[in-house]
């Protein structure tokens, strides 16, 4: 039988799961399909209560959704409930299941473009505490990063994250971030700042590192301006493809039952799609 997943956001006319997710179908020769649902905020608890009885397995929730379907689902898991956000979807035993994969997805990144990042690292810096920013800490905590030092545009934000996660979480002011960086292992932009169509990170980051990892979550363009500027001085970077990219694979074998790979190939054809537009 065909098996059917979806992606649920709004909009959602942007987003490359489902080439991932055909790219995937088609490498296994798979009888499946993976579509895009562009839902309202205020349709999405109907569409959900719907996608058992519209033959879904399962599926992906990307932005607006992924607090309101956390408050949705009948089951989650300890990360989704840690994050207080979904992003993936399933029906098991009549119920239907959510899980964070982003979490997942930013570490098997790191670990694949910057293998040995984790080793004994001491402090992290996070720019930005929204979503992402969320997953992000959570992260580097269970990776066991000593310190994870969080600066945002608005402080009460990035306070938040020290509340939800506690003391090895520092919550700093925007234009002290340079501050932070002088031992700083990681760095990771959590922001839009840099992607295209706005302006880029206006931080003097000269005190970080050379030996520090630099990532950022924007993925369009590949190399954001941050990025471009780490990896000349010799810092290892990634960027932000990976972290979508692997944040796909337990959900597709969830939903279908094998477990895909995160190939060179498969980069290939996202990044020629995103060079596309
Ligand atoms: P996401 O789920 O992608 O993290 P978000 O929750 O809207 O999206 O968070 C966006 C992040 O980018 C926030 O940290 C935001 O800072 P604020 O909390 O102060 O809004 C940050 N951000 C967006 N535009 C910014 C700008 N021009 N300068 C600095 N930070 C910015």
């Amino acid at each position: 039988m065909s098996r059917r997943a979806c992606i649920l956001g709004h909009p959602v006319a942007h987003s490359r799961s489902p080439l991932i997710h055909g790219t995937w179908l088609a490498e296994f020769g798979l009888d499946g399909s993976y579509e895009r649902l562009d839902v309202a905020p205020a349709d999405l608890a109907a569409v959900l209560n719907g996608l058992a009885e519209r033959g879904f397995a399962g599926g992906n929730v990307t932005v607006p959704h992924k607090e309101a379907a956390a408050a949705l689902v009948q089951a989650s898991t300890p990360v989704a409930r840690a994050l207080d956000a979904v992003n993936t979807l399933w029906l098991e035993d009549g119920r239907l299941h959510g899980t964070n994969t982003d979490v997942e997805g930013f570490l098997a990144s790191l670990d694949a473009g910057a293998p040995g990042w984790d080793h004994a690292l001491r402090r992290a810096v996070v720019l930005g505490a929204g979503g992402a920013a969320r997953a992000v800490v959570h992260a580097l905590l269970e990776r066991g990063a000593e310190q994870v030092v969080v600066a945002n545009r608005t402080l009460a934000r990035a306070e938040d994250l020290v509340r939800r996660f506690g003391g090895r979480v520092h919550a700093l002011a925007w234009q002290e971030a340079p501050a932070a960086l002088g031992d700083a292992g990681l760095l990771v932009n959590t922001t839009a700042l840099g992607m295209a169509g706005q302006p880029p990170l206006a931080l003097d980051f000269c005190a970080l590192p050379v030996e520090a990892v630099v990532t950022d979550i924007v993925y369009v363009p590949l190399v954001t301006p941050l990025l471009d500027w780490a990896g000349r001085r010799g810092n290892r970077v990634v960027d932000g493809l990976g972290m979508l990219l692997h944040q796909a694979v337990p959900g597709f074998e969830r939903w279908f039952g094998v477990r895909p790979a995160v190939t060179p190939a498969l980069r290939a054809s996202i990044v020629a799609d995103l060079e596309d537009r």
